[in-house]
């Protein structure tokens, strides 16, 4: 059943939100216990998936206001011998510390403010208070694990006990008061390449490098007037695309506004998207082109055909789906709007942008074969997807040439997130590795996938439910 909340969303009757579930905090933390395996995990599976997410969403009285201010915790999946061992444990983040020590949100998170006085309010963005709340994602750089979220200031952690170390050193070189969670890995050179965009009297928007130890160079700076909100952005073997989606800030108001951070961007689609297209090797700016206003959080992949640049995308029609992840509407079962794989063909010699279809189903937190298909042509990707009800809940592998069906997995009250593909070593071919909710039964597990087939392989249960949680990675070696 259907019902509309006073701004006007769709809203699900509550006895029927089953994944609400998803949306509640977790505060039991477990060390390296065996979970119980159905099925028979691959012998050659023997690194660890690390996965990051917000966990906690109440400081004190108040709750935090979005899925994405949670406060972060760490997952971590061991796999040896047939066996794999489960450990989560809170990302202890500045921000954490704050809230545990004063019972107070402390940090300005994505759509929720510090308490704090007005007059503190002011310039919040250009303050040491910047929140390094990990929730976002994982990377390895060198030596390193890092948990991501959208300003500076990435947290390294151990990879196996999940101890928290704190702000790496090199992030007082990030050049830029806003960055992203999603950088890009440099196979050739080892280096992690992501953006920033700095904000001052000039606005501008930096890629830069990092090297395994930290070293940090800026690949290019370009000019914007209104800086876009970018999650993440599109890599091909040659160059780098920022695409800004029309939703933008003037930046004044960013750091005077006293609003929470997201809430000072505002759609313009009279501007469209702008594609900045960056060649990596000096940094010039080989095109600046237009196309459709759209919105997205994830790039799937690009790559270079025939003097074009092709941009395979997660696209929503407009950023709505924002606004509807905030937790009182989350959790009365909005409807999301969908998001499915689009293709942005960006010209480079002239003319526009045109997007588009690739596959009909809804597809997000997409996966491909990275070390071997990122920046060039591919075929397939897997990501999550729904059957028309209000939340991800099955597993799909698309033919991006159309060549194939699309294939699924999906089980009754089951909730799957982002699936992780695992190479076994041959070309699009492994496993997907998948944080499953079991919302009927209150718990969740992780469920390993037949990349080729999506036939279930095994799944092991996890002692509780995991809240729905967004991005990380599988580690070969620790
Ligand atoms: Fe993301």
């Amino acid at each position: 059943m259907v019902w509309m909340d006073t701004r006007g969303v769709e809203m699900l009757t509550v006895d029927t939100v089953e994944h609400a579930v998803g949306f509640r905090s977790l505060e039991d933390e477990v060390a390296g216990e065996g979970l119980e395996v159905h099925g028979e995990l691959p012998a050659w599976l023997t690194g660890s998936l690390v996965r990051t997410g917000p966990a906690r969403f109440e400081v004190g009285d108040r709750s935090l206001a979005h899925w994405f201010d949670g406060l972060a915790m760490l997952h971590r999946f061991a796999f040896d011998g047939g066996r794999v061992t489960y450990s989560n444990r809170f990302l202890h983040s500045r921000a954490f510390e704050h809230a545990e020590q004063r019972n107070e949100i402390g940090y300005s998170e994505f759509a929720t403010d510090p308490c704090r006085s007005i007059f503190a309010r002011a310039q919040a963005l250009f303050s040491p208070k910047l929140t390094d709340n990990g929730s976002v994602n994982v990377v390895r750089l060198g030596d390193e694990t890092l948990a991501l979220t959208e300003t500076p200031l990435p947290v390294a952690f151990d990879a196996h006990t999940l101890e928290t170390a704190g702000v790496t050193d090199w992030a007082e070189r990030v050049p830029g008061q806003i960055t992203i969670a999603h950088p890009h890995h440099d196979a050739e050179t080892g280096e992690m390449l992501s953006y920033a965009a700095h904000l001052g009297p000039r606005n501008r928007y930096r890629l830069y490098a990092v090297a395994p130890g930290g070293a940090l160079r800026v690949v290019a700076d370009v000019p914007t007037d209104r800086p876009a909100y970018m999650h993440s952005f599109g890599l091909t073997e040659r160059y780098a695309v920022l695409t800004e989606w029309p939703l933008v800030a003037n930046p004044i108001k960013l750091a005077l506004s006293g609003r929470p951070f997201i809430e000072n961007y505002r759609w313009a689609p009279e501007r469209g998207t702008r594609y900045t297209v960056i060649d990596r090797r000096d940094g010039s700016v080989r095109a600046r082109v237009q196309g459709p206003a759209t919105f997205a959080f994830h790039h799937v992949n690009g790559f270079e055909r025939d003097g074009e640049l092709l941009l395979d995308v997660s696209t929503y029609d407009d950023p709505r789906v924002i606004d509807l992840l905030y937790l009182d509407r989350i959790r009365a079962g909005a409807e999301l709007p969908p998001a499915t794989l689009r293709r942005h063909r960006v010209p480079l010699d002239g003319g526009d942008v045109t997007i588009e279809p690739l596959a009909e189903p809804v597809f997000e937190l997409g996966r491909i074969d990275y070390g071997r298909r990122n920046g060039r042509d591919y075929r397939y990707a897997w990501g999550a997807s729904d059957r028309g009800g209000a939340w991800l809940d099955s597993v799909v592998k698309l033919d991006v040439t159309g060549g194939d069906e699309p294939r699924w997995w999906f089980d009754d009250g089951c909730y799957p997130g982002e699936p992780v593909f695992v190479s076994d070593g041959e070309p699009d071919s492994g496993v997907l590795l998948s944080v499953v909710l079991d919302a009927p039964r209150d718990t969740s597990f992780l469920l390993v996938l037949d990349a080729t087939t999506l036939e279930e392989v095994a799944r092991a249960e996890v002692p509780h439910a995991i809240p729905f949680h967004f991005h990380g990675d599988y580690l070969r070696e620790d």
